[in-house]
């Protein structure tokens, strides 16, 4: 079980009053469950907004292009992607491995997913998101 830390708040008298209405109002047979529930009510929604976010990314790839297909399903992802796939890079590393690096741009969550379903394609040998840090300003 986690641990449980005590901490103690100062609230002025007519916003606690408050508070206790909103208790009985919702049943909470506590004030510490109440702050409880509204405190990770409050991080879940914070981490859904981050995630909603807009950003802009890159996704380097190092593949394996004599792998069957693999060249035309990471073309046909990147196709699918148009709206999030902004520029690519591509340098033909040895005979066989080629790095390409994809500029992505869009909310964190569908930047993840498109990383994802790239990277975890057969013969793809190294995939790495790196998401910029900072808001975009052309967040739609
Ligand atoms: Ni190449």
């Amino acid at each position: 079980m986690a641990q449980v830390v005590r901490f103690s708040v100062s609230l002025e008298a007519e916003l606690l009053e408050q508070f206790d209405g909103y208790c009985r109002a919702h049943r909470y047979p506590t004030r510490s469950e109440a702050v409880r529930h509204l405190i990770r009510e409050k991080l879940t929604q914070e981490s859904w907004q981050a995630d909603e976010r807009q950003v802009t990314a890159t996704l380097t790839l190092v593949y394996d292009h004599h792998r069957s297909q693999l060249v035309s399903r990471l073309l046909d992802l990147q196709h699918d992607y148009a709206e999030q796939v902004v520029s690519t890079l591509h340098v033909h590393l040895d005979h066989d491995r080629c790095l390409e690096v994809i500029v992505l741009r869009g909310s964190a969550r569908q930047l993840r997913r498109v990383a994802d379903e790239l990277q975890s394609l057969k013969g793809v040998h190294q995939g790495h998101l790196v998401v910029a840090s900072g808001e975009s300003p052309h967040g739609s």
